[in-house]
């Protein structure tokens, strides 16, 4: 029984993952929904589905995000940011910061060697720089999420979006449409304007390389290209990122279930 998962139930996103000896054998991302304790059951038998195994074969499953007390099946439940720490280094053994961009929170997370985190900073309860933001955007302008990075690529001249609240960003949107600014300028605003959200976050726990893109919104090649503009250096990132906190929880699983070194010099 050496297999782990860990089940991120995010705000917007649920994501499960199996690891075996320190490799992904199993994974599944489905949307949250209203009902959080089935969105944490459901990707769970998904992820051991897509690995070949049985349930009773995962010996230690951590639940993180914040539906974590929710995986009513874990073993133990373990906070987001510790998760998304612990699998950044995990998967990109050489960061020290990681970025995470999530449906409803931003989180910049500085960590040593070993994942364990140093230092973090989080957006406030306004989600503004977060993926509920393009979200918004996406929405007023009819765009499906896949759509959006691209299509800000093309944005030469990017408006200056000064809401700073999701919930007017819908109508700044309409607003610049009305004005006749192209979709590509307006939705290059849009990054422009989270990425300096983020970059608020950043400096406040300190950048130190590498940084380890994490969480949904960096699927987006937007603003993977923005953010390694504004921090003049390349981003860790993968299509592992997306799972990086349940990932992160299925490797503090595989700890948990390692027996505790006896101390040095002492016999067992
Ligand atoms: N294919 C995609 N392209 C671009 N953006 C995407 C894509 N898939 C998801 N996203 C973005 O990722 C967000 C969800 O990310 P994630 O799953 O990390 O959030 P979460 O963990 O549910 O939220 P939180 O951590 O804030 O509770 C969505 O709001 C969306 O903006
Ligand atoms: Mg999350």
């Amino acid at each position: 029984m050496t297999d782990t998962a860990g089940v991120d139930v995010g705000s917007t996103q649920t994501k499960a993952v199996v690891i075996r000896d320190g490799g992904i054998i199993g994974r599944s991302l489905i949307d949250t929904g209203a009902n959080v304790s089935e969105a944490a059951e459901k990707a769970f038998g998904l992820a051991v589905a897509d690995a070949g195994i049985e349930r009773d074969d995962v010996g230690h499953v951590v639940g993180t995000g914040y539906g974590r007390y929710r995986v009513d099946f874990g073993d133990s439940q373990v906070t987001e940011i510790s998760c998304h720490g612990r699998g950044a280094v995990a998967m990109f053994p050489g960061t020290r910061t990681v970025l995470d961009m999530g449906g409803q929170d931003t989180k910049a997370i500085r960590v040593d060697a070993n994942g364990e985190v140093v230092d973090f900073c989080m957006n406030d309860k306004c989600a503004a720089g977060t993926g509920r933001f393009l979200g918004a955007a996406a929405t007023a302008l009819e765009l499906p999420l896949d759509d959006l990075g691209p299509t800000a690529l093309a944005g030469t001249r990017p408006v200056r979006i000064s809401t700073t609240c999701t919930v007017f960003a819908e109508s700044e949107v309409l607003a610049w449409l009305g004005r006749g600014s192209k979709v590509e300028d307006i939705l290059a605003g849009v990054h422009d304007s989270i990425s300096s959200r983020s970059m608020g976050l950043l400096r406040r726990v300190g950048v130190e390389s590498e940084i380890t893109f994490t969480g949904g919104v960096s699927r987006n090649v937007a603003m993977v290209e923005v953010m390694e503009r504004v921090l003049s250096q390349p981003l860790n990132v993968s299509e592992d990122s997306h799972f990086m906190g349940a990932i992160g929880a299925a490797f503090i699983g595989a700890d948990r279930l390692r027996p505790e070194p006896s101390p040095a010099g002492v016999a067992s």
